[in-house]
């Protein structure tokens, strides 16, 4: 099966929108780089000794893997386990998404069906639900009932983005674990050592780009590196901005010192080739606005004219989530960062 890279996630041809042309890939690095051990979860500094210390007393308690995407929570979960049954890793533990598609009650039985038999040279089973915020109320009682009912026999550890999507009662019964979105130092290091195995030549200026791309989500970056390394082993910035459907920061700020100076026509022009030539979508555009801003000092933006945009910033955010059209609304924005025209 191939892979293809968009917008930064690892897709499916049948995911890729029309007209975007991506080259496949075979392996996703993604899976070829996770961390097997717990050592190797980098970053998550207070979490990973805690964890370690359960697989030394041979105990845990049921645990809530808390935070964004693409930081370890997986990984950390699979590579506990590993640690903790050995060799008999596959048959203690089960790892589920309870947004599958096959409803709750699919979800359920799998957790039945594997609870129901005792653990192999271990007190405790695990199971490892991702995606536990997504579940509706109701189905979070009855996971909640199977929890306690399985208390003696089975560990759970939960992963979702936000725990307080979760019911109390949910809450209550696990030990929250707060992932952190990766430092850059940490990041860094990890794609060098990536790159250095796949003998790629990834210059600073490249490393950077995929640094501020990804956002501290780890799995972003490594796809990023792959895709734009298919083009190339020698990896340049252009392809990273490329590959990830992202404007360089100058190209952000540019457009937006446009249309701070009134020159609208250039502003949007400069919009057009975001969206149609990135391919960026509205909501990327003004989430990258929204960091430039965010990031300007004093003597880029004064402050109280700062304040001002943020507002505005909001509002044309919350109109492209409502759903209204994308070109209007961000030109639109553009049109009233000309009203702070100095
Ligand atoms: N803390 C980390 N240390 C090392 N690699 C990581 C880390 N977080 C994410 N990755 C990389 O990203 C991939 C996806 O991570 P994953 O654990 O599934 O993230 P999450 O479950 O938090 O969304 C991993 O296979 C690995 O390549
Ligand atoms: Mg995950």
């Amino acid at each position: 099966m191939h892979y293809y890279v968009y917008n930064g996630f690892l897709v499916q041809f049948s995911q890729v929108p029309l007209g975007v042309d991506l080259l496949p890939i075979e392996l996703p690095w993604i899976e070829k780089y996770r961390p097997e051990f717990l050592k190797e979860v980098i970053g998550q500094k207070e979490i990973v000794p805690r964890l370690q210390s359960y697989t030394k007393t041979r105990n845990c308690p049921n645990m809530l893997f808390s935070g964004p995407a693409g930081v370890g929570k997986t990984s950390a979960a699979v590579a506990l386990a590993k640690e903790f049954f050995g060799k008999e890793f596959e048959r203690n533990f089960l790892e589920l998404n309870a947004s599958d598609e096959r409803g709750i009650d699919v979800v359920r039985k799998t957790i039945k069906d594997f609870a129901r038999t005792l653990a192999f040279n271990s007190d405790f089973k695990i199971i490892f639900l991702d995606e536990s915020d997504a579940l509706t109320s109701d189905a979070q009682q009855a996971l909640r009932r199977t929890m306690e009912k399985y208390t003696k026999t089975c560990r759970f550890i939960l992963s979702c983005n936000y725990s307080s999507r979760l019911i109390e009662p949910i809450q209550s019964r696990c030990v929250v674990f707060r992932f952190k979105p990766l430092l850059s130092k940490d990041m860094d290091k990890r794609l060098n050592e990536i790159a250095k195995e796949e003998k790629l030549e990834v210059d600073r200026k490249a490393l950077d780009a995929i640094i501020y791309v990804s956002m501290g989500d780890m799995r972003k970056a490594v796809n990023v590196l792959q895709a734009a390394s298919t083009l190339n082993k020698k990896v340049e910035e252009d392809m990273v901005f490329n590959v990830s459907s992202r404007a360089r920061p100058s190209e952000i700020k540019e457009m937006i010192s446009l249309a701070l100076k009134g020159e609208f026509l250039e502003a949007r022009s400069r919009l057009d080739a975001l969206m149609y030539e990135h391919g960026m979508s509205g909501e990327d555009v003004i989430l990258q606005i929204y960091r430039e801003v965010i990031g300007m000092d004093e003597a880029e933006l004064n402050s109280k004219t700062k304040v001002a945009l943020m507002d505005i910033i909001g509002e044309y955010n919350f109109r492209l989530v409502e759903g209204a059209n994308e070109r209007i609304q961000l030109e639109a924005l553009l049109a009233q960062f000309m009203k702070f025209k100095e």
